[in-house]
């Protein structure tokens, strides 16, 4: 995730229980681009002792075959390509979600990737651009070009991240294609997990916001899928990973309010597991300092610390649909929390 899945988080992560495997951010692929060098320190300095997908947005042929060349020198599991970003500064360019548009323009690119990488080439898309008229023909694509994994987040692009999921769509995908899918989009528990898996016959799942929130996700998954009863969290844990995540994101060249403000990203997601009211979320936002983030974590999460931890977000308290890229905030998505 954009802005989320550096080496920092992923560290943090992998402290409480990996995933099977990481994506990266996405790569921005275009005339100028050269690889962003703090996605390439989530490759060459993972220590999660998980593979890293790197994941590359863009339309250009001769720079996607560019940079898929160089970062197959970086030890990467593999190459993923994005064709699902719903930020409209990024379909616009007809990249991301945008290429859904043009099944011609993806059969090209899936073909120069595919010759150009020797290993894993995977591809993350959604179900459509505003319908899913072209679904199938892409699918039979994924087949046609040997993709070796498809994640399907099963929206449309102007479906953005609110809607209900179409794991039926997800489902369709599965059957269609040769390859395993991931299943995505709300995967909020790992109880959730086990029901698309379920539904969707999907061979595994993807999960995004609900690890930011609960990082302890995956390690309830593999619980989960084991037969277990997965562990209860409660919120003195919660106020751990807190201090976990504040400490492996902090930079010395940062000031404190824009490190204290990117703590509120992560924390929208955290605050929908720990009260239904919002009331965390409430006085999290209006933080300045550390000494003011870490105080409002004492308060709610200390002096609360012995209440479980939620294993699904309290409904009603919700974040913002959010756009995949730092510019979407231009466009007035951010990850901003509301309570309903
Ligand atoms: C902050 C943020 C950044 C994201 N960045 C990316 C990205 O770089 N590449 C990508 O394929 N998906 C990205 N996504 C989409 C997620 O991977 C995922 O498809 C979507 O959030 C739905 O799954 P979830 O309900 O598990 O979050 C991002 C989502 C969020 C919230």
């Amino acid at each position: 995730m954009q802005d989320v899945t550096d080496l920092a988080f992923m560290q943090v992560i992998a402290f409480y229980g990996a995933p099977d495997f990481f994506f990266t951010e996405f790569f921005r692929v275009h005339s100028q681009s050269r690889p962003e060098k703090h996605i390439l320190r989530s490759i060459d300095e993972n220590r999660t002792g998980r593979p890293v997908f790197a994941q590359l947005i863009g339309e250009d042929l001769i720079h996607l075959e560019r940079t898929a060349r160089e970062l197959l020198r970086h030890p990467i599991a593999g190459i993923d390509l994005n064709l699902g970003c719903p930020a409209p500064k990024v379909y616009k360019k007809n990249v991301g979600g945008g290429l859904l548009r043009d099944p011609e323009r993806i059969d090209e690119i899936l073909g120069l990737l595919r010759a150009s990488v020797p290993g894993l080439f995977t591809v993350k898309m959604r179900i459509g651009f505003e319908d899913t008229r072209h679904f199938d023909r892409i699918l039979d694509m994924i087949n046609r070009h040997g993709v070796n994994l498809l994640t399907v987040h099963g929206r449309t692009v102007k479906e953005m991240y609110r809607s209900d999921v179409h794991y039926d769509a997800i489902g369709h995908a599965a059957t269609r294609v040769k390859c395993p899918v991931l299943a995505n989009g709300n995967v909020t528990s790992a109880n959730t997990a086990r029901r698309v898996l379920d539904t969707t016959g999907a061979a595994g799942v993807m999960i995004g916001r609900h690890a930011i929130r609960n990082p302890w996700i995956f390690r309830q998954c593999r619980e989960a899928f084991a037969g277990k009863t997965p562990v209860v969290l409660r919120l003195h844990d919660v106020r751990e990973y807190v201090e976990r995540l504040y400490r492996a994101t902090f930079a010395p060249d940062v000031p404190e309010v824009a490190h204290v403000n990117k703590m509120k990203k992560y924390l929208n997601f955290v605050g929908q597991g720990v009260d239904a009211t919002g009331s965390f979320l409430h006085d999290m936002r209006r933080t300045q300092s550390e000494a003011d983030l870490f105080g409002v974590c004492d308060r709610h999460l200390l002096a609360n610390g012995d209440v479980p931890f939620a294993l699904e977000p309290y409904p009603g308290v919700i974040a913002r649909p959010n756009c995949e890229t730092p510019d979407s905030n231009a466009d007035g998505c951010s990850l901003d929390t509301i309570t309903a």
